[in-house]
């Protein structure tokens, strides 16, 4: 054997260069497909399976559990490439009082963002809820339509270059699909015009960011979705600027709507992009391996609807762990609604989460 190996030098070279070879496919395939399926656990990241099929996996995040929590920052930078501030970029908080404007808690999130290479959603320009007091004052439409004019050019000015989609209006409509009047000064001191009103002064002031309407209860085909539908279509035929709808999809475990697909791309087909922007599927608390197996079935529903719909691009879920998920306080008995539980492990869902990316891609 040795004598032969000796005597037919060219051997040895190809047999050595075989090696090479099989070692360097080895070492590539691990680079490209380093997140393959192991005993059903997936292995890789929600940001690095999701940026394979040229989308953003984000998550909701708080300024103080960013500061003060080293494993929620861990796994906000481990396994997401996008942020959006849970309350930071709310009126109540950036404007106070008339005038005076504060973006501190919010420019912590988005110095963490940008030195992570995350896209960051500002959210929200223009709702009735967490709104600063002083603007329920204002007695005119006329004066009311100044100061949110100058809220846009001021917030928006802020982060200017900074932000990748802003969720100009928040939750304009009521359910039967007319206009959301209750405790809302903007709709009732401006009136309907008060939505386009607002996507003008956004697009003067960052011309560069896109620009969404977002709500919740319009995952499926409904009269709020189709309210909501009818204005965008309306938009573009008047040339109001409008970039993309948000889907909160606040869900209930075992209530996706079977249309969900169907009208991401009803939406989409209007000629803007649709984000899946503030996901969560609750359950009734505490939960059992088989809730926890339902979830993660919904979870990949909402994923796969979003990979069907080419102009998707983004899902965000409202929360990086269920330890600060916002179900508990507002909805009372439930929970468990996110990806990371308590400890910061990986639910069922977010196994499934990844793997679905991964085969997507
Ligand atoms: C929620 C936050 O998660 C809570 O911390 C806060 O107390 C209330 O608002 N729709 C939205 C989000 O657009 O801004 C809301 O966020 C959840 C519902």
């Amino acid at each position: 054997m040795f004598h032969y190996f000796r005597r037919k030098p060219v051997f040895i070279i190809a047999i050595l260069a075989l090696c090479i070879l099989l070692l360097a496919v080895f070492i590539f395939r691990q680079s490209i497909f380093p997140q393959s399926a192991n005993n059903g656990q997936a292995t890789g990241t929600l940001s690095a399976s999701a940026a394979r099929t040229g989308r953003i996996f984000g998550a909701a995040v708080a300024s103080s559990h960013l500061t003060g929590d080293q494993q929620y920052a861990n796994t906000l930078d481990t396994e997401f490439s996008g942020v959006t501030p849970e309350n930071e970029m709310k009126w109540e908080t950036t404007e106070p009082e008339r005038g005076s404007f504060n973006f501190a808690p919010a420019d912590i999130i988005v110095s963490h963002a940008q030195s992570h290479n995350m896209k960051i959603r500002g959210h929200t320009l223009v709702w009735y809820s967490q709104l600063a007091p002083w603007v329920n004052d204002i007695a005119t439409g006329s004066e009311l339509l100044q100061v949110m004019k100058n809220h846009i050019a001021n917030e928006m000015g802020h982060f200017k270059g900074k932000i990748w989609y802003w969720d100009v209006v928040n939750e304009a409509f009521n359910d039967d699909g007319s206009r959301r009047s209750t405790n809302n000064v903007f709709q009732q001191k401006i009136g309907d015009s008060y939505i386009e009103e607002a996507f003008k002064a956004a697009r003067l002031a960052d011309p560069n960011a896109k620009l969404c309407y977002n709500d919740y209860d319009t995952d499926g085909i409904n009269e709020k979705s189709t309210a909501i539908y009818n204005m965008v279509k309306d938009f573009k035929a008047r040339g109001v600027p409008i970039d993309c709808v948000g889907f909160q999809s606040h869900m209930i475990v075992d209530q996706v709507p079977p249309d969900y697909q169907e009208n991401l791309q009803r939406f989409a087909a209007l000629g803007i992009d649709v984000q899946v922007t503030e996901l969560d599927i609750r359950m009734s608390t505490p939960v059992s391996d088989a809730d926890l197996q339902s979830q993660a079935d919904n979870y990949q529903r909402v994923v796969k609807a979003c990979l069907a719909v080419s102009h998707c691009n983004d899902i965000t879920v409202w929360g990086v762990t269920d330890k600060y998920s916002w179900i508990p306080q507002y909805f009372s008995g439930q929970g468990a609604a996110l990806l990371f539980d308590d400890n910061y492990k990986k639910k069922a869902a977010c196994n499934l989460v990844i793997q679905t990316l991964t085969s997507g891609s």
